[in-house]
């Protein structure tokens, strides 16, 4: 249930990556039942199809585009579409991303490009793709991140060093985009239940009672908890945000990495 109107982006229109599954789907569905027209990108169209289909059924418009983010031209093309299906292009959420646990020591640095291409390049490259669009009557950018970005968190520093680099561009394209009426910021989730991610990256073995004594405030996220966010920053009640990455974790990285260090050994 949803504390914001429900036309608040009626006539907008946007541009979700990693929209197939997860966090991204769960934005464009958002986005979409706010009154925006969603585009969804991702490599595999089934998923991203079945999101659209279940947009559409509920009275929005939407459209299924398939493309790898690190594939600018690709990538630039589908946004380009998007952006003369609907006739214009407000808002881009950037939510593609890949990741898994994996030491230092042992990553590949294909493994590690791997991230930093999809996370950081991807971001990037869709931003970039965007910005024509968004230029023409201004618009709204959002990245997610997460809290490995400024957490030292073992296992994951090829996921923590592309999700540091996002925020960082967060900061720049919002300076540099501001005076073409473009804000540009981030949210960085903590642990939030149902999703790729946490299935990736919960340390094996331990309870999820175990694990939700890791949180401050005892239970993890919702995927609504994250749409949220994204609505407060696209709508005009962030009006005034940008450069600003909202965290939005219940605490947990008040903790530090909190159960990762046991996955340490040693
Ligand atoms: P997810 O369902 O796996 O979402 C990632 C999406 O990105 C997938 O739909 C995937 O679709 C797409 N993707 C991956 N590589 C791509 C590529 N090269 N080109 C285009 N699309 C690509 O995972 P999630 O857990 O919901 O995560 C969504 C976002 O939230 C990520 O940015 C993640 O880092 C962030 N986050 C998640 C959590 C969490 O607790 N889950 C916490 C903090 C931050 P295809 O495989 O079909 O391409
Ligand atoms: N541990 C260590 N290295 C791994 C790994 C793992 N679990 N999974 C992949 N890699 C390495 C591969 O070995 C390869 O390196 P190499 O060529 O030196 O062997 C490199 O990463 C690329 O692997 P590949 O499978 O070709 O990558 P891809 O581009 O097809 O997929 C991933 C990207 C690896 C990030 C994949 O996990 C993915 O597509 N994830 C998307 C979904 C996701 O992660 N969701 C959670 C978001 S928080």
């Amino acid at each position: 249930m949803s504390v914001f109107v429900s036309n608040l982006l009626e006539g907008k229109a946007a541009f979700v990556t990693g929209g197939g599954s997860g966090i991204g789907a769960g934005i464009a569905k958002r986005l979409a039942k706010q009154g925006a027209k969603v585009a969804v990108l991702g490599r595999k169209l089934e998923k991203l199809e079945a999101v659209a289909k279940e947009i559409t059924l509920a009275g929005g418009t939407a459209l299924a585009l398939a493309a790898d983010v690190r594939d600018y031209p690709a990538l630039e093309k589908a946004v380009n579409d998007a952006a003369a299906a609907f006739g214009r292009l407000d808002i881009l959420v950037n939510s593609a991303a890949g990741n898994f646990l994996a030491p230092a020591a042992a990553l590949s640095a294909n493994g590690f490009k791997s991230v930093i291409d999809i996370d950081l390049c991807g971001t990037f490259n869709a931003s970039r793709a965007a910005f024509q669009h968004l230029a023409k009557q201004g618009g709204t950018i959002v990245s997610i991140t997460a809290t490995q970005a400024f957490v030292a968190t073992p296992l994951q520093c090829h996921a923590g060093a592309a999700k540091a680099g996002i925020e960082k561009l967060t900061r720049d394209l919002a300076l540099e985009w501001a005076r073409m009426g473009i804000r540009v910021n981030a949210v960085a989730p903590g642990p939030i239940a149902g999703t790729e991610g946490m299935s990736r990256l919960a340390p094996p073995g331990a309870s999820d009672e175990t694990l939700r004594k890791m949180v401050p405030l005892s239970r993890w996220g919702t995927i609504d908890e994250v749409c949220e966010a994204v609505i407060f920053l696209v709508s005009p009640a962030g009006a005034y945000m940008t450069g600003a990455t909202l965290l939005l974790d219940g605490g947990t990285s008040l903790l530090g990495p909190g159960p990762f260090l046991d996955m340490m050994g040693g």
